[in-house]
């Protein structure tokens, strides 16, 4: 609920070296996520989500867990790491967590298409 309520990495990164943007059609979930790379890390990760509680917290919980990784060991963050990180979450919001990881996968492929 906190990441949910008072998500600490909400908001917009202007000038971000990467931007994912996603969305489930079948919920009308979207999810855009914004990531600063230095030094082949990731040092920065915002998002903007306009969807369901879990979503939210998904997408601040992905942040918190990818930031001062490097890319390739942000794009093995799995699921069971994003749930473990918010304590627990009901079964029927699995996709929600998959949105996060789709949102950071689009972000970095954004990224490595400009570099
Ligand atoms: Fe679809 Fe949460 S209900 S992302």
């Amino acid at each position: 609920m906190d990441h949910f309520l008072s998500p600490k990495n909400m908001g917009v990164i202007e000038d971000a070296d990467g931007v994912g943007e996603v969305g489930n059609p079948k919920c009308g979930d979207l999810m855009t996520i914004y990531i600063k790379i230095e030094d082949g890390k990731i040092s920065d990760m915002k998002f903007k989500t306009l969807g369901c509680a879990a979503a939210i917290a998904t997408s601040d919980m992905i942040c918190e867990v990818a930031k001062g990784k490097s890319i390739d060991d942000a794009l093995k963050i799995t699921f069971q790491d994003i749930v473990d990180g918010l304590g627990s979450l009901p079964q029927v919001k699995v996709h929600c967590a998959g949105l996060a990881q789709e949102g950071l996968k689009a972000a970095v492929e954004d990224y490595r298409r400009e570099n």
